[in-house]
């Protein structure tokens, strides 16, 4: 069986982590998906049934600053307050550190900067273990590519593939059973005018981990064997939509395959539910808004909060029908 380690090995070719010196600082944008990546082929390996497509958030993600540390064990933590090694987002990240060692590693004190909520939907586990990855590769003078470490990053969660770059980019699904060919793929379009607005309905940890709900998904609903057909199809209506600049197209894509993806969930037994009362609520407002000519869509992922997608023209009218909007300008990078 082809395990996580396998393919760290593959791509270190003899490297380790001894070579860790001083300190490396790395930042990894946030990304949301337009077209979703829902359901795995191979958990171990976090290699997905289809490819998917995102959009990352410029100047909004997680910042990481690693350094050599002569304690007994890692030092973690998040938004400068330490946390215990006991806590689930310093285990995830012990976990994914111990791929890189065969016997015994040297200790580091992580230091975690998250612009969003942890595990709340929004993706901040993509970014995590994008700027994990990248502050590791300076840390060691690894000299790794960005697809090297795309697919690295992939290991600690699968949407962290397509945090390796700003603006658009495809997370190419791969054929390959090792999966060297599943990662981040950047595209050269950019779309400035473009806005997300995070709507924040719950900061709580979400009821379900992506990881369980996927391969629960993937077991029980049976609307699951149309979702593949759907990806590919609205990949491709994706694609045209950018290049055509069409905004309208690209928003009921996305839209429809957020609510595609839920509705696979919700198929399943017992159902996966991660919507709120206030969540259908929002959503009945932007199809008001919509009906009235406003041109606003959602996307939603594993989490009952919302991401509003507009164009810059209308920035002002979405944010005062949504006063605690969070409006993320994806191009800032430029
Ligand atoms: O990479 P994970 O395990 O956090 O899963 C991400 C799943 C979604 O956010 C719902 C969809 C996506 O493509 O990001």
């Amino acid at each position: 069986m082809i395990n996580p380690s396998t393919i760290v090995k593959k791509i270190l070719q003899g490297r380790s982590l001894d070579s860790a010196q001083g300190t490396a600082e790395a930042f990894a944008p946030t990304n949301i998906a337009l077209v979703k990546y829902w359901g795995k082929r191979n958990h171990a390996l976090n290699l997905p049934m289809t490819s998917s497509f995102s959009l990352s958030l410029g100047t909004t993600g997680t910042q990481t600053r690693l350094s050599l540390s002569d304690t007994a064990q890692d030092i973690f933590l998040l938004n400068e307050n330490e946390m215990s090694a006991d806590a689930s987002f310093a285990k995830k990240i012990t976990d994914y550190l111990n791929l890189f060692c065969i016997q015994s590693r040297p200790h580091l004190k992580i230091e975690t900067t998250s612009h969003l909520p942890i595990a709340a939907g929004f993706a901040s586990s993509a970014s995590g273990f994008a700027a994990l990855i990248m502050a590791l590769n300076q840390l060691t003078r690894w000299e790794l590519t960005l697809t090297e470490l795309s697919i690295l990053a992939r290991l600690g969660s699968g949407s962290a593939c397509r945090s390796l770059w700003p603006g658009f980019v495809k997370w190419e699904m791969g054929t390959s059973e090792e999966g060297m060919d599943s990662h981040g793929v950047p595209c050269a379009q950019v779309w400035p005018e473009l806005r997300i607005g995070l709507l924040v309905i719950s900061e709580d940890q979400k009821p379900m981990s992506s990881r369980e709900a996927m391969k629960h998904t993937l077991e029980t609903s049976p609307l699951y064997q149309a979702w593949p057909s759907q990806v590919a199809r609205d990949l491709d209506n994706m694609m045209e939509a950018i290049n055509q600049r069409d905004f309208k197209r690209l928003g009921e894509i996305a839209e429809h395959n957020a609510l595609a993806m839920h509705a696979t969930m919700l198929a399943s037994w017992p159902p996966v539910f991660y919507w709120q009362p206030q969540t259908l609520a929002l959503i009945q407002k932007i199809w008001q808004l919509r009906q009235e000519g406003l041109p606003l869509y959602f996307t939603q992922d594993a989490g009952p909060n919302l991401k509003l997608l507009y164009l810059q023209k209308d920035s002002e009218t979405v944010r005062s029908f949504f006063p605690d909007l969070i409006e993320i300008n994806p191009f800032l990078f430029l």
